[in-house]
């Protein structure tokens, strides 16, 4: 059975004029980590903040784990400030790493857990090398760079892919996703194996902000509580798949 589904409020679309505030609120709603989406202007086309942000939430937010999400060339540069400002989870893009195998222990030495990203057209297979290192995968369900974009359906494979790798190769990381996780996706994006949701537009951009993380999370995890464990889902997809092929032969 997936491990327990945990909500990530991605910043992003919170108001930046109260940060802090708007945070704790997500986080009385149930949110366990708070995503914090770092763009250069480079990787994608959006600028948002950088390691003093980071610091000034960390003396609001003592003791909450903040997965920062790097969306920027040269990583290696920026990671021990970030490390320093109090990141506890540093994720870089496979895309943006040449050398993602020494990054990824770069920011284990820094003392954070490392995490790898794949955009919407990576495959998962680029991860194959990677997958024992790494403490999580977040799937970008949305191309980069902006909150309050569409769910990108393929991304549900490949969170099925990585759930099934996980699970033959007997490994660890958490699958984590990002990008238009909202009421209306959030039950196949668990029934498909994601634990870490990433919600920035579903959680901050209107009404109140602890009541929209408590309804996702609450959808989430009742689709979690019904979604049957991946070895019988992989049966019944399977079984699904030879009756029509079947039909297909018959015809
Ligand atoms: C997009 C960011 C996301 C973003 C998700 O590049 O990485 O974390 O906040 O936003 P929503 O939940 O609005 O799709
Ligand atoms: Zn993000």
């Amino acid at each position: 059975m997936a491990s327990v589904v945990e909500l990530a409020p991605s910043i992003l679309s919170a108001n930046f004029a109260q940060l802090g505030a708007d945070a704790k609120a997500a986080l009385e709603g149930g949110g366990t980590v708070l995503h914090l989406d770092v763009m250069d202007g480079h990787f994608v086309p959006n600028i948002t903040i950088g390691p003093p942000v980071v610091a000034s939430l960390r003396k609001t937010l003592p003791d909450v784990t903040f997965d920062c999400h790097l969306m920027i060339e040269n990583p290696d540069e920026f990671i021990p400030a970030f490390a320093e400002a109090g990141a506890n989870w540093i994720s870089v893009h496979q895309e943006a790493c040449v050398h993602l195998d020494r990054t990824l222990h770069l920011i284990e030495s820094h003392g954070c857990k490392a995490g790898v990203v794949i955009n919407p057209a990576t495959p998962v297979h680029t991860l194959d090398e990677v997958l024992e290192i790494v403490h999580h995968v977040l799937v970008m369900s949305v191309n980069p760079g902006f909150g309050a974009q569409h769910f990108i359906p393929n991304s549900l494979k490949k969170v099925e892919t990585l759930a099934r790798i996980r699970e033959s190769r007997g490994l660890e990381f958490r699958i984590e996703i990002d990008g238009g996780v909202a009421l209306d996706t959030v039950g196949d994006i668990v029934c498909a194996g994601a634990e870490i949701l990433v919600a920035g537009n579903a959680v901050f951009s209107r009404g109140d902000i602890r009541e929209n993380a408590e309804t996702l999370l609450r959808a989430a995890r009742s689709a979690a509580a019904t979604s049957p464990p991946p070895r019988l889902r992989r049966t019944a997809t399977a079984l699904r798949n030879s009756k029509s092929d079947l039909r297909r032969r018959r015809t």
